[in-house]
């Protein structure tokens, strides 16, 4: 009996996995929004115009440590073309267009008192080209293009950049609040703590305490996060009426097997990566229990007196908890976590004890981190709808690369159509998804990678000087789904 049983409830599982759910054949809700996203020093280019200052990513890619030499000096020339993407969008019928704002354009040197008009007058000019085509624009502060003059008196590691952060937010809104109503405060700050300051494979290229910097780093993010949150809610929300957010990046980690041991480190590598910004914002003001076990133990175990992971005040954490009016999700891949104690070295990576791992089964992308795993979203989804009490939440990037470019992406169109199928179900499963934005309307500079991976819905024709686009069928495919806001019956 007790095998039967087993044999049941295993059974029960898989058929319940969200890997084997049918495509479903339905329209999302009506008030859905459909979007595209990129980002300053991806598509802009005019890295040195109007008054612009130096950002650590202009400094990192004139080193020449960028794919193939690359720099984001050209890019997509967007800084001219914008009305020209604007009408892309229009053509796709999205309704609302995610960009960012590069603060060296508003503040060369990162401080107030270097103000730029010009610089803020190119955002303008974008936010009207949108609101005269009716696209709504979705704007965020930070995607990693931090002031170079900051970065040299310590960049995220050194906590005075909070108070210059959130004069720029506060410039930022007060100038473009009256047509500007989302928000981000910052793009995957994972991402600039990680790579930034954790494994230096992005600006400012950073390695020198891989266990320590990249706490640091997050401690000074999210308290600047919370700056802005505050100066939106205190002095702009009752006349502007818009909704602030962080928009953080999250893969969906899968148990490597069914172990009690497994399990909990899936869970534990969720929470060290998503929950180390989403925990102190979403939920209680505080890093995620569990992480602050794991790195007070690595550091005790390293005989330090204290744990490498900073501590917030009791006034810290009633700044920062509940600063959000929705969950910004950017989500592309999953991957197998077990459990594995791990003793070798000391960096964040290593105070997990996990190992992680990828199915070779799934199918490949042209960046070498992002396998095609569509059922993965709707488990992260889930995933979030409990952890964070069914927030509010916009998917603000999604999509997948290739290394050619070509028109005829059938190999884009079956990505997005998993994966968006998988936000329908999450919809279905009760997640309040509210929209999807795919990543990216252009092919772009892909940071590291240079030009060599590309994302975009329409090719860009990097060796022409005056930087053509040209339509994707994945183009005209979401332009499809759009107009049908989602599958027929
Ligand atoms: C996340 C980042 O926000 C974006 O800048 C990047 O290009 C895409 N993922 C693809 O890697």
């Amino acid at each position: 009996l007790q095998l039967l049983l087993l044999f049941a409830v295993s059974n029960l599982c898989s058929a319940v996995h969200h890997k084997d759910a049918p495509f479903l054949h339905k329209k999302f809700p009506p008030y859905f929004m459909w979007g595209t996203a990129t980002a300053s020093y991806q598509i802009e280019g005019a890295w040195n115009v109007s008054g612009k200052g130096e950002s650590i990513w202009d400094k990192f890619s004139h080193a020449g440590v960028i794919h193939n030499q690359d720099t984001g000096d050209v890019a997509c020339d967007s800084y001219n073309k914008y009305k020209e993407d604007v009408q892309l969008m229009k053509e796709m019928g999205v309704t609302h267009y995610r960009f960012s704002i590069a603060w060296t354009r508003i503040f060369p040197t990162g401080k107030a008192d270097s103000y730029n008009a010009a610089g803020m007058q190119y955002y303008k000019d974008l936010v009207a080209e949108l609101k005269n085509n009716s696209i709504i624009p979705m704007a965020t502060l930070y995607h990693w293009d931090l002031p170079q003059q900051l970065e040299d008196v310590g960049g995220w590691l050194n906590d005075t950049v909070i108070e210059h952060y959130r004069d720029y937010a506060d410039r930022v809104f007060s100038e473009l609040g009256d047509d500007v109503k989302l928000w981000l405060t910052f793009n995957e700050p994972f991402v600039t703590c990680w790579l930034g300051y954790g494994i230096a494979v992005h600006a400012p290229g950073k390695y020198e305490k891989p266990g320590v910097d990249p706490y640091i780093c997050a401690h000074n993010i999210i308290r600047s996060h919370a700056k802005a949150w505050h100066t939106y809610d205190d002095k702009y929300r009752e006349s502007q009426r818009g909704k602030i957010s962080i928009t953080l990046d999250a893969d969906w980690k899968e148990p490597k097997t069914n172990s009690s041991a497994d399990r909990a480190a899936a869970e534990r590598a969720e929470q060290f990566k998503l929950g180390w910004f989403a925990h102190p914002i979403y939920k209680n003001g505080d890093y995620p229990k569990v992480m602050k076990e794991f790195v007070a133990k690595k550091s005790k175990a390293q005989g330090l007196p204290v744990s490498r992971l900073p501590q917030f005040t009791e006034a810290e954490k009633c700044m920062i908890k509940g600063t959000y009016d929705f969950f910004g999700l950017n989500h592309y891949t999953t991957q197998y976590v077990a459990d594995k104690e791990d003793s070798s070295y000391v960096s964040y990576d290593k105070d997990q004890d996990i190992d992680v791992t990828v199915d070779p089964n799934w199918a490949s992308s042209g960046s070498s981190w992002l396998k095609v795993v569509p059922w993965g979203l709707r488990s992260l989804l889930n995933w979030i709808k409990y952890e964070y009490n069914n927030p509010d939440l916009y998917v603000t990037e999604n999509g997948v690369s290739d290394k050619n470019g070509t028109l005829n992406d059938t190999f884009r169109i079956n990505f997005y159509n998993g994966y968006i199928n998988n936000v329908l179900k999450a919809i279905d499963d009760g997640c309040n998804v509210k929209g999807y934005t795919a990543w990216s309307l252009l092919d772009n500079f892909e940071w590291r990678q240079g030009y060599s991976e590309k994302f975009g819905l329409h090719y860009v024709d990097f060796d022409d000087p005056d930087r053509p686009r040209e339509t994707k069928d994945s183009a005209k495919w979401f332009k499809k789904l759009i107009n049908t806001n989602g599958w027929e019956e």
